[in-house]
């Protein structure tokens, strides 16, 4: 018998996190996006899980990946960047993957300026995850393999 392949989750970066690593620390921590990725990959290697990225500055973009991702992933984690919180196109294009979905902030949206407290995405997400650094992509991928597992994928 061959061996099952493993889940596939795609991580969803959105506007402005390519610049990781040069914007406020305080924040966003000093890893830059291709440090973060690296980090994320390997914690998902002892998950049993298959990581691929996509980043993009355009709301369009993120929308069209979301449309792609149906049906080819398993899991999603989006961190949309400020789209979170006012890109209501973006909550539909999730919903309309149907896929297990969780939100990640590096920082602490809660506690920032009042506007960062709404998540257009939240409701469709089985956690958020924010003001944890890149902790909140481990606690994301585990939150998803634990969702796998119990449906039996
Ligand atoms: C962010 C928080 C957003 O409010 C902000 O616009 C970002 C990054 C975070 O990861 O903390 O660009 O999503």
């Amino acid at each position: 018998m061959s061996t099952p392949e493993p889940p596939r989750v795609e991580v969803l970066h959105g506007v402005n996190l390519n610049l990781l690593g040069e914007r406020d620390p305080l924040h966003y921590g000093t890893l830059t996006l291709a440090d973060l990725e690296a980090q994320i990959a390997s914690w998902a290697q002892a998950e049993g899980l298959n990581m691929s990225f996509f980043q993009t500055n355009a709301e369009s973009e993120y929308v069209e990946r979301l449309h792609a991702l149906r049906g080819k992933v398993d899991g999603v984690i989006l961190n949309p960047g400020a789209w979170s919180h006012y890109a209501y196109a973006i909550h539909d294009a999730l919903e309309l993957t149907g896929l297990p979905a969780v939100e990640v902030h590096l920082s602490d949206v809660q506690s920032r300026e009042p506007w960062r407290r709404l998540s257009v995405i939240g409701d469709l997400c089985l956690a958020t995850y924010s003001g944890k650094g890149p902790e909140g992509y481990r606690l994301a991928l585990q939150r998803i393999r634990q969702t796998l597992d119990e449906a039996g994928a």
